[in-house]
């Protein structure tokens, strides 16, 4: 390769890397803005109730590799404006809560204040996937105020009760090893131990239910 074109191929590759870690600084400020909304709430609910909604909070920024690998699979131009454009998970917020019932507790304290815009929700808990995949899905818009002025940035926010999580995180490892490659007797499989799963959600639930209903009578005792 001629070194002209080598000299323009390492400028172009640099700028994309000072892009990223712009953008990056960004997405992370978005995580912790959020990251702080859902610990206060964790709090408050906590000192109200006596418990914790939240289990705990996984968070994470998508790297590089997996935006540029994103682009390409979804036919997009493969640069930093294009993922800022068309990606909406480059910021990534799990939140695992205890009971089905904190799930959307949870989403609604949240999505209800007002510099929270809500983009997309997509409830994966009414509406499992086909493959058994629980989970409730909300795109969020937060400002973020930088020396240029405020802008909205979009973060991906998944929330799913400790049961589902592992339901997903088991699932994902396994896809992974098998390559994709998963038999359809054991997608089958997996897609019953989702039921179950739900089942055994639906039971800690009233379970919980009763146990709070009991405590509430003694209270007024
Ligand atoms: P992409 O799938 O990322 O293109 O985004 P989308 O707009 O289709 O959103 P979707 O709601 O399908 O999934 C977004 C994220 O949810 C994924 O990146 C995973 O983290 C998680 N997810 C979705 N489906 C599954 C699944 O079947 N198994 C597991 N383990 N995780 C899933
Ligand atoms: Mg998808």
């Amino acid at each position: 390769m001629p070194d002209d074109r080598m000299q323009q191929m390492s400028a172009e590759f640099q700028k994309m890397v000072d892009e990223f870690f712009n953008i990056q600084s960004r997405y992370s400020a978005a995580i912790r803005e959020i990251q702080t909304k859902l610990e206060i709430l964790d709090d408050e609910f906590q000192l109200r109730h006596k418990r914790n909604p939240i289990h705990h909070i996984e968070t994470r920024m998508k790297s590089i590799q997996s935006m540029m690998e994103k682009l390409r699979r979804k036919n997009h131009p493969v640069n930093m404006d294009s993922a800022v454009e068309n990606l909406s998970d480059i910021a990534g917020i799990r939140v695992i809560c205890s009971y089905v019932q904190d799930v959307y507790t949870v989403a609604r304290l949240l999505t209800s204040q007002d510099d929270i815009h809500l983009i997309r929700m997509r409830d994966y808990i009414r509406e499992p996937k086909e493959n058994g995949y629980r989970s409730l899905h909300l795109i969020v818009e937060i400002p973020v105020f930088l020396s240029e002025g405020r802008i909205n940035v979009p973060v991906e926010i998944q929330i799913r009760t400790i049961a589902m999580d592992f339901w997903a995180s088991l699932e994902h490892s396994m896809r992974y090893k098998a390559q994709g490659n998963v038999p359809n007797e054991i997608c089958d499989e997996l897609q019953q131990v989702g039921e179950d799963i739900a089942a055994l959600d639906k039971r800690m639930q009233s379970i919980h239910d009763r146990i709070e209903a009991i405590a509430a009578q003694q209270n007024r005792a």
